[in-house]
This record gives structure tokens, sequence and C-alpha cells, in this order.
């Protein structure tokens, strides 16, 4: 039997057009660009709408999705996975509501890991096509996080933003598709990184919160410290070394952190993708709108070796190297 490779063949992106600037934010609270830029490299953030949520965001990225691919890009998808920490409700499930909303005959479910959530998605919908469980999967990033977020506390309100990501997972021919990836959790430090409690508290005593709570500091030295056991593991896992990757698309949380990482790999700056700067720290969408972005750039060519890797909640990481190509849809073209 001839073993069957996962990859990504389809790519699409939304964030929602309101944009809140750090000029924005200095008139609502305590704080100012220069304090933002310096510790985060961030200078807007994308903002779902009052009236917009995390299915209508997902909707929004399949639809570009299908505006670059064409609609036989969505042709026998047959599993949908929504990776997100703010689905509109705990259920029905968000991947339920695409399904519907696209007439796909397909399974579907949420998955929650925190910000690596679609990294795990990517590596579940990688297991069902390789497995044959699968033939085509739509994997998701989608998330809502500014409706978590408490606008009083400006050491987390200026960090994050919204949006979604959307990729088609399906068989690819070797040299192309995903390697084996990278899982981690570290359930000690869940007091670290917490919001939407439904109720008590960690065996530690940790109340859990409503709103997003985040000790900064600690989570900023667990993210520069699992960002690089975590990709060394995972060019490891590719059969690599750090020399043999193009790109490089990190988790969107802070310019420090990805900087740190990038060094501690040897890349060159180039290698890098960078989009924390627009959008802030969307979560789940981080990293497949920043491939969308680098796709758009020409940045990422047929062969090269991506590397993707995030961290989050959990505490929680994700990591794995991607061989782009080996996609059928001849007509790709960028959305507007
Ligand atoms: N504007 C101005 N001052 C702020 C501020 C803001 N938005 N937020 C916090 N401060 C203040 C603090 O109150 C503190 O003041 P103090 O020294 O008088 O107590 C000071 O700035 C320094 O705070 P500190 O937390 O040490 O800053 P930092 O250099 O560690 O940067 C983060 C803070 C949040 C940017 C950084 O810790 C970080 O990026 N952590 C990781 C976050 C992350 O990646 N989360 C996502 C996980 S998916």
């Amino acid at each position: 039997m001839m073993n069957v490779r996962a990859g990504i063949t389809a790519l699409g992106a939304y964030a929602p057009p309101k944009v809140v600037t750090n000029e924005d934010l200095e008139k609502i609270m305590d704080t100012s660009d220069e304090w933002i830029r310096t510790r985060t490299g961030i200078r807007r953030r994308h903002v779902a709408g009052d009236d917009e949520f995390t299915s209508d965001m997902a909707f929004r990225s399949v639809e570009d999705l299908v505006r670059r691919y064409g609609e036989e890009a969505l042709e026998g998808v047959d599993l949908v996975i929504v990776a997100t920490n703010t689905p509109d409700a705990l259920f029905p499930a968000t991947a339920s509501l695409v399904q519907h909303r696209f007439g796909l005959h397909a399974g579907a479910f949420d998955l929650l890991a925190a910000c690596p959530g679609w990294l795990y998605a990517v590596s579940a919908a990688k297991a069902y096509v390789e497995s044959g469980q699968s033939k085509k999967v739509l994997a998701i990033g989608a998330e809502a996080l500014t409706k978590l977020i408490n606008w009083e506390d400006r050491s987390t309100a200026v960090l994050f933003g919204d949006g979604a990501g959307a990729v088609i997972i399906e068989p690819v021919e070797e040299p192309y598709g995903i390697a084996p990836m990278v899982l981690g959790s570290d359930g000690a430090g869940g007091g670290l990184l917490h919001a939407g409690a439904i109720g008590r508290c960690l065996p530690d005593g940790t109340n859990l919160t409503d709103k997003l709570f985040m000790n900064g500091r600690e989570v900023y030295k667990f993210a520069v410290r699992v960002m690089d056991t975590a990709t060394l593991e995972a060019i490891e896992k590719a059969g690599l070394v750090p020399d043999d990757i193009e790109l490089f698309v990190p988790h969107q949380a802070n310019l420090r952190i990805i900087d740190a990482a990038r060094e501690r790999l040897g890349l060159a700056p180039e290698r890098v993708v960078v989009t924390v700067d627009e959008y802030g720290n969307n979560s789940t969408a981080s990293i497949p709108l920043a491939m969308t972005h680098a796709l758009d750039e020409g940045r990422m060519k047929d062969g090269d070796r991506i590397l993707l890797v995030s961290f989050g909640g959990g505490l929680s990481w994700a990591a794995g190297v991607l061989t782009w190509g080996g996609g059928r849809y001849p007509n790709r073209v960028q959305a507007g």
C-alpha cells in the first residue's frame, strides 16, 4: 500500500474591517503607542463588530478560499474542524454552522486548544487523511477573542485581535505535505492564562475568570522557551536542520518572542512572516492568516519548507514543518 501524505492545498483568510490603533487605545486607557510598540511590535488590531462572531469570520475565511481557488476546492470535503476558543456557543459546534452554510456532506467538530488550536486541527486533519478516515478536511482557525477582553486591564487589552483563516488538507504526493508534528501541554501552568470560566477553580486553587487573565511575564518566559524547543523538535522530526527552513510562520503574539526564536534558529529576518503589527494576537487565526499574507506576497514557493509553531494557554504548544505545494487547484488568484 502506498503511503498517503496529507498536505495543505488551499488557503483563505479574513480580518474584520474595524481597526483599533494604539492611538485609539491611548484615548480609553492609560497606555501609549510607544509602550505597546516597544513591548510587543503591535501597531493596530482588527476587531470584530458588535454583531460579528466567530462563525461569521469562519464563513468569510472560507468564502475567501473559494474566491481564490474556485468552488471545486470545497468539493468532497468530508470533515470540518473549527479551532476556536470563542465559539458562538458551546453547542452547536461552529464547525456545524460552517458545514451547513457551505452545504457540505461532512462531519463537523470544534477543537479547543488555546492559541495552538489551529495547529492541533492541522495535526488532527493530517491523521484523519493519512489513516484513510477522511479524504478532504476543511480546517479553520477563527477567533473573536476581543469579546473575552477586560477593557479595564491594559496589560492584556492591547494585545489581542480577531480574525479567521481556513485551509484544505488532503493527500498530496511526496515531497509535499506535512511532516510529523509536535504537540505539547503542561497543565501545571493553567493558572497563567485563562478565560471563559463556566465554573470553579483549578486544582492549585487559582480562581478561573470569565474575562481573559494573563500573567504576561511568566507566559513570556514560557513562550520563548517553548518556541525554541518545539521548533527544533519539529525540524528534527521532519529530518531537517534549521538551515533547510525557507520560511518561518510563528504564532503572532509578540515581535520580541518571534525575534528571539528567529535568532535561536539562525534565520535571516526575510525568512520570517510577521503580521502581529497589523493584527495583534488573534489566537487560532494567527498562523493561517499570516500564511495567506505570505502567499499573496509571493513568499511561499513550490517546495518551500515552512516551519509553523504556536503556544498558548493550557499551557500548550504545537509545531510542524510543511513542504508547500502539490495542490490541484490551478486557478488560484489573489482575493481582494
Ligand atoms: N501600557 C502601559 N503600561 C503597561 C501596559 C500598557 N498597556 N501594560 C502593562 N503596563 C505596565 C505594567 O503595569 C508595569 O508597570 P509597573 O512596573 O509600574 O508595575 C510595566 O508596564 C511593565 O510590565 P511588565 O509586565 O513587566 O511588561 P513586559 O515588558 O513583561 O511586557 C507583555 C508585558 C504582556 C507585553 C509581555 O509580558 C508579553 O508579551 N508576555 C507574553 C504575552 C503573550 O504572548 N501572550 C499570548 C499567549 S498566546
